[in-house]
């Protein structure tokens, strides 16, 4: 079987590492202090805090607002979640006092619940009694932790949303809450300004890639089942991906399957890059027609040049004018998720969309 996996969260065999992150992440959670992780996508903050909490034993519940659409929705959906780890004759007690009283259906064969509240209900009070439910289920010795994955996106759920939640929160003596965030500008804005309402609220963790040398020996003890070349087919890889966990484990999949099939196995690592950028093509040509032109010049400076695209002299190059500009392209790029900020300075995220760029320059 494939030893490697991509796109959703990986567990168990697929997991590598992360053991400084492992132990940071449970000793908050077993402390009384909230957590707040954030890093650019696919970086591996889901497969982190799922496999932490999983491994605790204690009752979580997980929730990605990428799909919330409303708060009533927000609300309604942490009730199914509480609904399924909490006995529903219990919780009715509870919700027979909510001061708006959702619907809840029950399907008699999986005992799955679904819950909604009417779009036009008062938002503060459904969210109010919803998250005070939480607290009360949850208990000191098997405190709950509740996971708001992709909480940037908080901001597009409602207005002041952000503001109610952390008035109840901040009352809840039982809970860990845990923030998710793909998004690190947003995230200082939510949780280091000020004036944000969740100022300090908890402790900030960013994480970056797992190290070369630990993401390198993940793929070597896979890949020396299958080749006899298994450390310069991991170097190579290495190479394009910059150890980038996500693009990692995706051209590692994709060269696996050319070694298995052994055409194009003489330069295997070559042979899938070629594959995958074929494969992403007619993504990567949508999503170049929706740049504008300074996008596009910066980003075929980036896949060029390893100067700073914010000097002047890749401003000249590539015909960009003010770096002020160009920074706040950068910015806006940064939001959107297709350049990221390294160690290295400023990237382009996707390894394959910036040799996309250059073959398309190239052909
Ligand atoms: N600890 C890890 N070991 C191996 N691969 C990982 C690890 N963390 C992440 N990955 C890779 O990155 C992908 C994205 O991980 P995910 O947890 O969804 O990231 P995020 O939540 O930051 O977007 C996974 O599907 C997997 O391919
Ligand atoms: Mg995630």
């Amino acid at each position: 079987m494939n030893p490697f996996k991509f796109g959703s969260i990986v567990e168990e065999s697929y997991f590598t590492n992360r053991v400084k992150e492992i132990k940071k992440v449970r000793s908050v959670l077993e402390s009384e202090n909230h957590l707040i992780i954030s890093s650019p996508r696919r970086y591996g903050k889901t497969s982190l805090i799922l496999k932490v909490v999983k491994e605790l034993d204690r009752p979580f519940i997980d929730i990605d607002l990428q799909i919330i659409t409303t708060p009533e929705d927000l609300a309604a959906q942490l009730l199914n979640r509480i609904c399924r780890i909490y006995p529903f004759e219990k919780m009715k007690q509870f919700i027979k006092h909510f001061r708006i009283i959702p619907s809840i259906s029950i399907n008699p064969l999986t005992s799955e619940t679904d819950v909604s509240f009417r779009a036009s209900t008062y938002t503060p009070v459904v969210l109010e009694d919803v998250l005070n439910l939480l607290n009360k289920l949850s208990t000191v010795e098997k405190r709950l932790i509740v996971i708001f994955d992709e909480f940037q996106d908080i901001k597009k759920i409602g207005k002041d949303t952000d503001h109610y939640l952390r008035s109840y929160m901040q009352h809840h003596k039982n809970i860990n809450y845990v923030f998710l965030s793909s998004q690190e500008s947003l995230i200082r804005e939510i949780f280091e300004k000020k004036k944000s309402p969740f100022y300090h609220f908890g402790f900030l963790f960013p994480i970056g890639k797992i190290t070369r040398s630990e993401i390198k020996s993940y793929l070597v003890s896979r890949f020396k089942k299958i080749t006899s070349k298994q450390d310069a087919v991991a170097g190579s890889i290495l190479n394009i991906t910059h150890s980038h966990p996500y693009y990692t484990q995706q051209l590692a999949f994709t060269v696996w399957e050319i070694l298995e099939k052994k055409s194009g196995a003489d330069n295997p690592v070559q042979s899938a890059l070629e594959e995958l950028i074929r494969y992403h093509d007619i993504d990567y040509e949508r999503l170049w027609n929706t740049f504008i032109r300074t996008y596009m010049k910066i980003l075929i400076g980036m896949s060029f040049s390893d100067k700073s695209p914010l000097s002047e002299d890749f401003s000249r190059q590539f015909d960009l004018g003010a770096t002020s500009t160009v920074y706040s392209s950068i910015k806006k790029l940064m939001q959107k998720g297709y350049v990221v900020r390294t160690e290295k300075g400023y990237e382009i995220d996707d390894p394959f969309f910036k040799r996309w760029i250059r073959e398309r320059r190239l052909r």
